[in-house]
Order: structure tokens, then C-alpha cells, then sequence
């Protein structure tokens, strides 16, 4: 495993989706290796996960820090021990700032729940029934200064249906950030994505719109 993409996972709940990473990484799936998992709340049940699969975890809460500058100092640190060459954001509630975002720029990358540049910030299910879509999704995207603003990587769609809430929604939504979040980390750990001048190459061409999830896994332009 010694060519595998070393991975940081930062996380603030259940972490689903980074367990979704453990299982596709441990199965030989994803040339990937998740080296450390690092949450901003101690009691996130995602820690458990990571535990479980023997990867070292870390616990930074804002609690004790002066400012937000301060812990993001203390946070790019952690993350920098572990010589990650790839951070995932998967579920990690918390924005974070300039001392993070330059030693691993074009090496962060975030999974939010809508359809990017539809809905940043909270909310999204709720505000994607009230807007009336028909369709819903989520998007992996660079992270930048800019709030669930950067670059747009990867997308899943799914349908709203008749007589859904925020709940039955983010539960179809769910297993489907799975798939992507594990496509889409696969895309780093075969070296076929990068981040130039704003735009996200695939390949090494410019993507004129964020790659989509196909039932097959396989992620289309
Ligand atoms: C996901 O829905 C993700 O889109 C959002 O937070 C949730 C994390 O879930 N940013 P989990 O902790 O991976 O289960």
C-alpha cells in the first residue's frame, strides 16, 4: 500500500461517509489510505468508526482556542503531521480559514449536500423543497475561502418526490454521498484531478461542468 493516496478525514458527527472511505480503502477498492481522522466534536460517532479500523484519530473542539485564527493554526498542524497528501471534509461543521486552506490548497476537498452553486450553508434540504426542485444532489467541490464555494468537482443527483420532507430526503441522498465521496476520492488517488487557476482539470482538461455520478460509479463529464 505503500503508493496508496495518503488521506486525512476531518469529521464532526457520524461519519457515515468516512466509513463508507474505510470500507471502499480496506477492500483494496480505491488506491487510497486513510491515515488519520480528526473531529471537532469529541463525542462524534464517527471516531468510534475510525477506531474500529485502526487509524489514528485526533480531537481539536474550538473550545479552548482564543479565536478562530488560533485554532486553525493548531488545526493546520494536526492535519500537517500526518503528511496527508489529500483531506477530505466529510461532514466537518466548521469553516475554516486561511492557515488551513494555504499549506494544502488544491488538497482540501468538501462534500456538501446540494447541488452546488445551489444552497451553500445549511439547510439545504429544506430549502431545496421549498425552491420546489425536482431534483436534489450533492456536490465535492476544492475548498476555498469562499463558504461551500470552490471549484466544483463531482455531483449526485436524486429525485424529489412526492411527499418528501428534509428527512426522507437527506435518507435517499445519504447512500448516494457514499458512492461519490468514494468515486471521487478514487479521482485523486489515480492522480487524475487537480485545481489550476480556479478551474478543476480532469485528465489534465478543464471541466466545463462538474462530473456526475452514473449508476455504474464511474464519474461523467
Ligand atoms: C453529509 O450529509 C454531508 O453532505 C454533510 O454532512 C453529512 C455528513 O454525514 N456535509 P456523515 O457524518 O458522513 O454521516
Amino acid at each position: 500500500m505503500s503508493r496508496a493516496l495518503r488521506t486525512t478525514v476531518l469529521i464532526s458527527g457520524s461519519g457515515s461517509n468516512l466509513q463508507a472511505l474505510i470500507d471502499a480503502c480496506g477492500a483494496g477498492k480505491i488506491p487510497a489510505q486513510i491515515i488519520h481522522v480528526i473531529s471537532n466534536v469529541a463525542a462524534a460517532p464517527g471516531l468510534q468508526r475510525a477506531r474500529q479500523a485502526g487509524i489514528g484519530t485526533s480531537v481539536l473542539e474550538h473550545g479552548g482556542f482564543a479565536d478562530r485564527a488560533d485554532f486553525d493554526r493548531a488545526l493546520a498542524l494536526l492535519i500537517a503531521a500526518g503528511e496527508p497528501q489529500l483531506v477530505v471534509l466529510a461532514g466537518f461543521m466548521r469553516i475554516i480559514g486561511p492557515a488551513v486552506l494555504e499549506p494544502f490548497r488544491g488538497r482540501i476537498i468538501n462534500l456538501h449536500p446540494s447541488l452546488l452553486p445551489l444552497y451553500p450553508g445549511t439547510g439545504t434540504y429544506q430549502r431545496a423543497l421549498d425552491a420546489g426542485d425536482r431534483q436534489h444532489g450533492a456536490s465535492i467541490h476544492f475548498v476555498t475561502g469562499e463558504l461551500d464555494g470552490g471549484p466544483v468537482i463531482s455531483q449526485v443527483v436524486v429525485p424529489v418526490l412526492a411527499g418528501d420532507d428534509a428527512a426522507s430526503l437527506a435518507a435517499r441522498l445519504g447512500p448516494q454521498e457514499h458512492r461519490l465521496v468514494v468515486a471521487t476520492v478514487e479521482l485523486f488517488a489515480t492522480r487524475r484531478v487537480e485545481s489550476r487557476d480556479g478551474d478543476v482539470l480532469v485528465d489534465g482538461e478543464r471541466l466545463a461542468r462538474p462530473l456526475r455520478l452514473q449508476a455504474d460509479d464511474r464519474l461523467v463529464a
